[in-house]
């Protein structure tokens, strides 16, 4: 099982690379032998890199995917003190941050067979009053956690005890979204953090499993603007917002809830912009998308997507992926989402 994943890995690798079979076959002997002897085997920092880009390339969700094969890969499977896995989180906010100029970054540490660490957060930033975290939030009250402050602390168990490490909050850049037309919606003093760093998702590369993988890219304006802020189970704030814009929010057919939902984009974007942060909008994304598409049609290869995940929440109709179906197969390399734990593990 684990030989035939590898198999089909090496085998696809080495065919994109255009590397001599004569390579392939002597690689794919050593992983065979190296799985009789150990169970398992272990990728070349080249296999890690392309692997780590594949599972981008195949991810259906993502809108982002052209610049699949730039993904920075940095290799820290040789991690094991608690204390190096916690800097090299750090380390990845800070060079993924770039200062503003954010680069798609993954950090990998050890496979399933001999990680040592679990982390609970799903990304490495979190407010602690983003209703999306009340369940880590839980988590983190039962291990004596109290004073929560401004982030959420990362939740982790090593050695089997679970604790809590609050990050170096000057690596943690914020963005203060404004409007240039709506002085009482500046008052609302918005503010978004920089960098999605995505920390709950396996890995799986030719049969191995990656568990600690935290991987970025930067944001789509309409991931903040349309969902964080105003779904109403995220901070619901259509109402405040559109009160701020002086809107009539007493009939839905003033169109204030839409108007807000433009604004806020707007707001969104080119703060971002201006305060020199990488985002991008949903029309070039979907651009970009559709380059990627093409791109791989011309490599002779099927695009697989969600188009549920692909249409942007704002204006959907109105990008091309709209109009089209995409098939949902799902390939490996990917990432998966972790199983839920069905029980609290902390007690
Ligand atoms: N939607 C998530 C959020 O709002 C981030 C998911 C990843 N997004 C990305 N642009 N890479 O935090």
């Amino acid at each position: 099982m684990m030989y035939e994943k590898a198999k089909a890995f090496i085998i696809q690798m080495h065919r994109e690379l255009n590397i001599a079979p004569q390579t392939t076959d002597a690689r794919l002997l050593a992983i065979q032998s190296e799985i009789d002897v150990t169970g398992t085997y272990t990728h070349t920092s080249e296999e890690l890199t392309y692997g780590a880009r594949l599972a981008w390339r195949n991810s259906n969700r993502c809108i982002g995917r052209l610049f699949w094969d730039k993904l920075k890969v940095v290799d820290m499977r040789h991690v094991t003190d608690e204390r190096d896995y916690l800097q090299a989180f750090e380390q990845h906010i800070q060079s993924a941050t770039n200062d503003g100029k954010i680069i798609p970054t993954i950090t990998i540490f050890a496979d399933a067979s001999k990680i040592q660490f679990e982390l609970l957060n799903d990304q490495l930033i979190r407010y602690a009053d983003d209703p999306i975290v009340s369940d880590t939030k839980q988590l983190i009250e039962h291990t004596g956690y109290h004073q929560f402050g401004r982030f959420l602390p990362l939740l982790y168990r090593f050695n089997g005890v679970y604790k809590t490490y609050d990050l170096r909050s000057d690596f943690i850049q914020e963005v203060n979204i404004q409007h240039p037309d709506y002085p009482k919606f500046n008052a609302l003093h918005l503010k978004w953090y920089a960098v999605p760093i995505i920390s709950g998702m396996d890995l799986k590369i030719g049969g191995i499993t990656y568990p600690l993988c935290p991987f970025n890219g930067w944001y789509m304006e309409s991931e903040i603007a349309s969902r964080n802020f105003l779904d109403e189970y995220r901070y619901n704030l259509l109402l405040p917002i559109g009160e701020s814009m002086d809107l009539d929010t007493t009939r839905t057919t003033s169109y204030w809830r839409d108007k807000v939902v433009v604004e806020l984009n707007y707001a969104v974007y080119h703060s971002f912009k201006q305060q020199g942060y990488s985002i991008v909008d949903h029309y070039n994304a979907s651009k970009q998308f559709l380059k990627f598409e093409n791109n791989e049609a011309a490599n002779h290869r099927q695009v697989t997507g969600d188009w549920t995940w692909l249409i942007p929440p704002i204006s959907p109709s109105l990008v091309h992926n709209w109009h089209k179906g995409y098939d949902n197969t799902y390939n490996e390399p990917n990432f998966y989402y972790k199983k839920k734990k069905a029980a609290c593990p902390i007690h």
